[in-house]
């Protein structure tokens, strides 16, 4: 596939109004996407998994202006609340996917989003919310272009997502979601996701993550900026390489079950993330203390109760506790009598492995 086949030739209908509502969760990469080039195209690979209740939701009204406007006319509600802060980047991603979507300038659209994790918990809702905003956007095509079939239908709104923010494109399917050409994975691409094609350990069909809220502050360097730090980053093209091999490593864990292997890979996938960060040009740190001591007190545990529970990072200071379902009723005690104390307020999110986007009734 290239950008070429995303781009819609005249539409067969037309279509004065409606309203669509869809359902979008986060992901957490296991192998991360850290560095683009132009066009938000990744620099490396990355691999998810779907999570089930970190989630946006959001419904788009959209009726047709009497004539194409000169820009966008779009209203943006957050939880019920005009958010004005929020309106730059959507008008970006506008910009970014007009041509894909050459109807966006002959609607007003409405769009009312909310989430279903606390507004500062830390958690970056723009991949939820960018694939969400997607779905919607793609419901409108689709009006006008009946002919699309389901799969052209989310390929293309993991593409439009992808603009919006790159991780966003791995939040319209689920449960093991890959983004990135790697040679070992038939269709994958740079341009959207698809689902993780092989077959995968049961093990790994109900895995948990326990998202623990060390830090719910704004963060000091956002993720676009991290990103563009990657170039002329003394090891970037080691860590880029690095990438495809580990997920040549998923493949074999992900085949066979081996949590092992799976362990080995995603927490050195996490520290390799921030030390990128803290070897940029400015550096910077994400992390905090207690992002360290919840770190030493999961390989304590898991090296004296023989569990398997790991962790990852995202962008921030939050730790994601991965385990498998068999192991849930130890991890909670754990979390509870150990981890629970160094996040703040003492709060966590209990999620797991999901299945990808849904469309709700408007
Ligand atoms: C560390 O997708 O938030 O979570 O494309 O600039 O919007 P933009 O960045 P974003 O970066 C996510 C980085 C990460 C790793 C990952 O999700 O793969």
């Amino acid at each position: 596939m290239t950008y070429t086949e995303f781009l819609p030739s005249e539409y067969a209908k037309t279509v004065s109004e409606g309203k669509v509502t869809y359902r979008a969760p986060s992901n957490i990469a296991l192998v991360k996407y850290w560095g683009k080039k132009e066009d938000q195209i990744p620099a490396n690979p990355s691999i998810s998994f779907t999570l089930d209740a970190c989630a946006t939701t959001t419904a788009l009204t959209y009726s047709k202006l009497a004539e194409k406007g000169s820009g966008f006319s779009f209203e943006l509600l957050f939880e019920g609340k005009d958010k004005p802060d929020f309106r730059p980047k959507i008008e970006a991603f506008f910009n970014r996917i007009e041509s894909y979507l050459p109807f966006l300038k002959d609607y007003q659209l409405k769009i009312e989003t909310s989430n279903s994790f606390p507004h500062s918990s830390g958690i970056a809702s723009s991949a939820s919310g960018m694939a969400a905003l997607a779905l919607c956007l793609m419901h409108i095509e689709k009006q006008l272009d009946p002919s699309i079939n389901e799969e052209f239908f989310d390929q293309k709104a993991s593409f439009l997502a992808r603009l919006g923010s790159g991780s966003a494109c791995r939040s319209i399917e689920g449960d093991l979601v890959q983004w990135g050409y790697h040679k070992g994975i038939p269709a994958s691409s740079d341009l959207f996701a698809v689902k993780y094609p092989f077959p995968v350990h049961e093990v790994f069909h109900k895995y948990h993550d326990t998202i623990l809220l060390v830090d719910k502050g704004q963060k000091q360097v956002s993720s676009t900026i991290g990103h563009n730090l990657m170039h002329g980053h003394p090891f970037a093209e080691q860590r880029f390489s690095q990438a495809h091999e580990n997920i040549t490593k998923l493949k074999e864990v992900f085949a066979t079950g081996n949590l092992k292997g799976f362990i080995e890979v995603v927490e050195s996938e996490a520290l390799t993330l921030h030390a990128m960060m803290m070897t940029s040009m400015p550096y910077f740190i994400l992390m905090k203390p207690n992002t360290l001591k919840i770190i030493q007190k999961i390989w304590q545990f898991r090296s004296t109760s023989k569990t398997h529970l790991c962790f990852t990072l995202d962008a921030g200071a939050n730790v994601h506790v991965l385990y498998p379902q068999e192991e849930k009723e130890k991890a909670h005690q754990f979390i509870k009598d150990e981890l629970v104390a160094y996040c703040e307020n003492g709060q966590y999110i209990c999620d797991r492995i999901g299945f990808g986007a849904k469309l709700l009734l408007p």
